[in-house]
């Protein structure tokens, strides 16, 4: 059987090309032991730098791209899986190492999947994506630190794009209050409806200030990097704790131990990619009880995947608000 699938292949120098291909079932990789016909994948912001081939995210050629996917089990090896099942991959090398989601079928290795929830669709899976899960997993460490709701604000930043999206959906539905911050003010309307308390301006954080300034943040959820967490971390209160998941405004982070020695200030790594299986099964059982699915829909947009490139661009640009799902069957 012949099935379509977005292929980025090595060509001269260090660059690749990607395009949709035909191929076929004996294509798929003979490493991995559970066979999947895919319904949705998702564009998240790597996959945006892949699509485009900006950002060095693929490590093999060729590679199937997409770094989630979502579908029912045909055939599997591995006893933790049957035909019929109902699985979510995403992260664990898909699309990187490991041939991903944009594709019709794939065969990945089991330890990349996760039994979806029955509450969650297949298209709702791919609303949350990499993006939602590691909103989630944002929450999850800010809940380890000890953060509980109160009147102080917690800050998104970067509120406005996936993961951002989410968390301040997440948080907000756990009690908290939430600045989104955004270099997008018209869409005010749209993040106080995700439950945001207040909008602050992406250049406000962006403004390089002292190492310990006025207490401002209970703590946050940061997508930006760069100078904005820099300020975050300089204006968290006292036993406050950020989660740093991003880098769309800059890898680099410069500041001092202040927040850490003088106010007990967390800084906390989060990571999608080598999740451990049972923190991802408690991800997704948090998210398929906390989630309002109905806003999650409202925020997310389904798209073929012919127009992958097009729709990589506009993330990249800056132009796309919450979720984009990517029907590979359409
Ligand atoms: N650690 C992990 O496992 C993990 C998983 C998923 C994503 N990420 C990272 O998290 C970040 C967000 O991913 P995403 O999928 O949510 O992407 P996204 O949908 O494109 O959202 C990124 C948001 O960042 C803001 N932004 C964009 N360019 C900026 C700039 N130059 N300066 C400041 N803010 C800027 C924008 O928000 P506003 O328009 O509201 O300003 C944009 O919507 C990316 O860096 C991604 O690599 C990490």
């Amino acid at each position: 059987m012949t099935f379509q699938a977005l292929v980025a292949r090595a060509s001269e120098g260090s660059s690749y090309t990607v395009a949709l291909e035909t191929l076929d079932d004996g294509a798929l990789p003979r490493e991995g032991n559970v066979t999947i016909d895919v319904a949705y994948s998702s564009l998240n912001y790597k996959d945006a730098l892949a699509v485009t081939a900006r950002g060095r995210i693929i490590r093999r050629f060729p590679m199937i791209l997409g770094i989630d996917l979502a579908g029912t089990v045909t055939a599997s090896d591995d006893d933790c899986y049957k035909p019929g099942d109902r699985v979510v991959g995403m992260a664990q090398g898909l699309g990187e190492t490991d041939w991903g989601g944009y594709t019709q079928r794939e065969r990945v290795q089991a330890n990349a999947l996760v039994p979806l929830p029955d509450a969650i669709s297949f298209e709702q899976a791919m609303q949350i994506g990499t993006a939602g899960f590691t909103a989630m997993l944002c929450v999850l460490a800010l809940e380890q630190a000890g953060v509980e709701p109160s009147e102080r604000e917690l800050v998104v930043t970067g509120a406005a794009g996936g993961v951002g999206s989410l968390a301040v959906m997440l948080l907000a539905k756990r009690g908290h209050r939430v600045a989104a911050s955004t270099g997008r003010p018209e869409l005010e309307s749209y993040l106080r409806d995700l439950g945001a308390t207040s909008i602050v301006s992406r250049d406000e954080l962006a403004k390089a200030g002292g190492p310990l300034q006025s207490e401002r943040w209970a703590g946050g959820v940061d997508t930006v990097g760069g100078q904005t967490l820099t300020t975050l971390f300089a204006q968290t209160a006292y036993e406050g704790a950020i989660a740093c998941c991003g880098m769309a405004g800059g890898h680099e982070l410069h500041t001092t131990v202040w927040p850490l020695i003088l106010r007990n200030v967390s800084l906390l790594g989060v990571s999608s990619i080598h999740t451990a299986f049972p923190k991802r099964v408690a991800a997704w059982s948090r998210l398929a009880s906390d989630l309002d699915f109905a806003k999650l829909a409202e925020l997310s947009r389904t798209e073929p995947l012919s127009r992958i490139r097009e729709l990589a661009e506009e993330l990249l640009a800056n132009r796309v608000r919450g979720r984009i799902v990517i029907d590979v069957n359409a």
